[in-house]
């Protein structure tokens, strides 16, 4: 071989090289590059976490910010539901979601709004922080579910900070990890050992710790995530049908009287039978998409509706224009609030028929009987929508779906409400 060959092989070499890292570092996962960590296991304040990496604390720190959304449902700007509701008021007459009722904002904020709702007093059971901050781990780590009983006033004195990368991440290598115990022992009561997850799955986990249904267990108020049957919202209501330890409904109804039940904000079990879930689209696909800095790929931190950042979202995978994909959100989120609205109204409006007819004389035991229970699934479906944050977009054909069943219900039980009471008993 003469200079020249060498020189041209050793040219080709680093080459291929080059090209290979170029595309290496465009199909590599950014976490494959940046697994250096000193942070120790306890550290919950995200600037500490920051000092390693800067540009997702960058990122997470937008979290702070609150706007609205162009699809006018979603976004941080908080206002009370039941201004656009007020169906609300009728239909949690009784509990705390007629009092207050927020739209969601960022992770930062959620144990001040805590603090804050009037939902809770420092008297509320622990179990209510499980959600709200990264302490979670410490606080069971040392209490066990004891803390689900304690006041949340004694628990407030040992957190300092809300949601933080220890939620979601081992320190010690930057994995994604679930902390929720609740969480852990749903999944295991499904058969599924979260700690074998693969990356894909960890992606929707670490937010399906969080945004779900639950309730508390009776006397022990655990955390329980009602999955058993699957994550349908028929399957939920069959599972609660059962009486789960004891477990009725959430409050009695002071109109109607019927035991019913509300929904948490279920939007990992409507994503879970969804299309994107079923092609294998994870919540960080939309809400976590990848951006670039400085010629650095990383994960954005900043977990807000996608509609913010359509392009990183959306586009992908879909190579519409950004207005178009704007466009059929809305259109989906519009057709739901109709829906949901109509549902929502008409279940007030059973509280009220099914009040009216307790107190006239005479009522129709029976007929009330079945009033009462196709309301509270009326409101379950019902509410299992309005609860839920995306306005439909996760699931558009489940959740239309389960409002046609609502509004049927609702009807229904209206109906045997208003049957005149049979004659006066002897
Ligand atoms: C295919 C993309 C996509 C996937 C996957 C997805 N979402 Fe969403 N999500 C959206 C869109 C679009 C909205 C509506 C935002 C709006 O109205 O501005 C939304 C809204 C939300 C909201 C309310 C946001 C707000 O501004 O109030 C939350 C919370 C949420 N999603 C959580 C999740 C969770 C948890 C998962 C996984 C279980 C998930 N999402 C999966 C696209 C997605
Ligand atoms: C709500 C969950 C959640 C929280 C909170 C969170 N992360 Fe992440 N993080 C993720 C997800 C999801 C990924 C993508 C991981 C993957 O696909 O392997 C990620 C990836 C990363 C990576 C790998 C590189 C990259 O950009 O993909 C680093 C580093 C990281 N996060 C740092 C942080 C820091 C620092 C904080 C706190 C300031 C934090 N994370 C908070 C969910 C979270
Ligand atoms: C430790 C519990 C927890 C985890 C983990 C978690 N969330 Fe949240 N999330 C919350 C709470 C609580 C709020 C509402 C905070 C408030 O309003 O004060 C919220 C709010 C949101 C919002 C609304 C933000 C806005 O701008 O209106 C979105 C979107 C969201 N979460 C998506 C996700 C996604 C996606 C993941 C996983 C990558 C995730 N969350 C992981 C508890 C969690
Ligand atoms: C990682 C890829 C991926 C991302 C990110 C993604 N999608 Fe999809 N989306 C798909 C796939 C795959 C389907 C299934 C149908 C198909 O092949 O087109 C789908 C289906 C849809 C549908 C029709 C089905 C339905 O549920 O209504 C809409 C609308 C949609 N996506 C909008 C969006 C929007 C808006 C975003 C951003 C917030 C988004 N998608 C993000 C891959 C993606």
């Amino acid at each position: 071989m003469n200079k020249r060959t060498v020189l041209i092989a050793v040219i080709a070499i680093v080459c291929v090289f080059a090209l290979i890292a170029t595309v290496r570092s465009f199909f590599l996962k950014p976490s494959d590059k940046t697994r250096i960590s000193a942070i120790p296991e306890g550290e919950y304040d995200p600037a500490v976490w920051g000092r390693y990496y800067p540009l997702q604390y960058g990122s997470f720190q937008k979290n702070l910010q609150m706007s609205a959304s162009a699809t006018d449902f979603g976004g941080s700007v908080k206002f009370q539901h039941s201004l656009r509701q007020p169906e609300i008021l009728t239909n949690f007459k009784g509990m705390a979601f007629s009092k207050d009722y927020m739209e969601d904002r960022g992770h930062p904020y959620a144990l001040t709004d805590l603090k804050e709702t009037k939902r809770i007093t420092l008297q509320s059971p622990g179990a209510c922080m499980t959600c709200k901050s990264a302490h979670l781990i410490d606080i069971y780590k040392s209490m066990g579910w004891s803390y689900a009983k304690t006041p949340l006033g004694q628990l407030f004195a040992k957190m300092k900070h809300s949601i933080t990368c220890a939620n979601c991440h081992n320190p010690s290598n930057m994995e994604l990890r679930v902390v929720n115990p609740a969480f852990i022992e749903a999944m295991q009561r499904k058969g599924v050992d979260v700690t074998k997850a693969t990356r894909e799955e960890m992606r929707s986990y670490v937010c399906g710790q969080c945004h779900t249904e639950y309730y508390f267990e009776p006397e022990t108020t655990k955390v329980i995530l009602p999955w058993d049957k699957g994550f349908h919202p028929e399957q939920v209501y069959t599972y609660y049908t059962e009486k789960p330890k004891g477990f009725e409904g959430d409050w009695l109804h002071p109109d109607s009287q019927a035991m019913m039940l509300k929904a948490q904000h279920p939007e990992f079990e409507t994503w879970a039978g969804s299309t994107h879930a079923k092609a294998g689209i994870s919540c960080a696909d939309c809400h976590m998409p990848y951006m670039r800095e400085k010629g650095k790929k990383y994960t954005s931190h900043w977990v807000t509706s996608p509609m913010k950042h359509i392009d990183a979202s959306c586009r992908r995978c879909h190579p519409e224009e950004e207005k178009w994909l704007l466009d059929r959100v809305k259109t989906t989120q519009k057709n739901v609030w109709g829906l949901q609205h109509m549902a929502g109204t008409l279940i007030a409006r059973a509280h009220e028929a099914i009040g009216k007819a307790l107190a006239a004389p005479g009522a129709n035991k029976d007929e009330l009987e079945k009033a009462k229970e196709n309301l509270r699934k009326a409101q379950w479906y019902w509410d299992f929508v309005a609860a839920e944050n995306s306005m439909g977009f996760h699931n558009p054909s489940q959740t239309l779906n389960i409002l046609g069943q609502s509004i049927d219900l609702a009807h229904k039980a209206r109906e045997s409400a208003n049957k005149p009471a049979g004659p006066p008993k002897p």
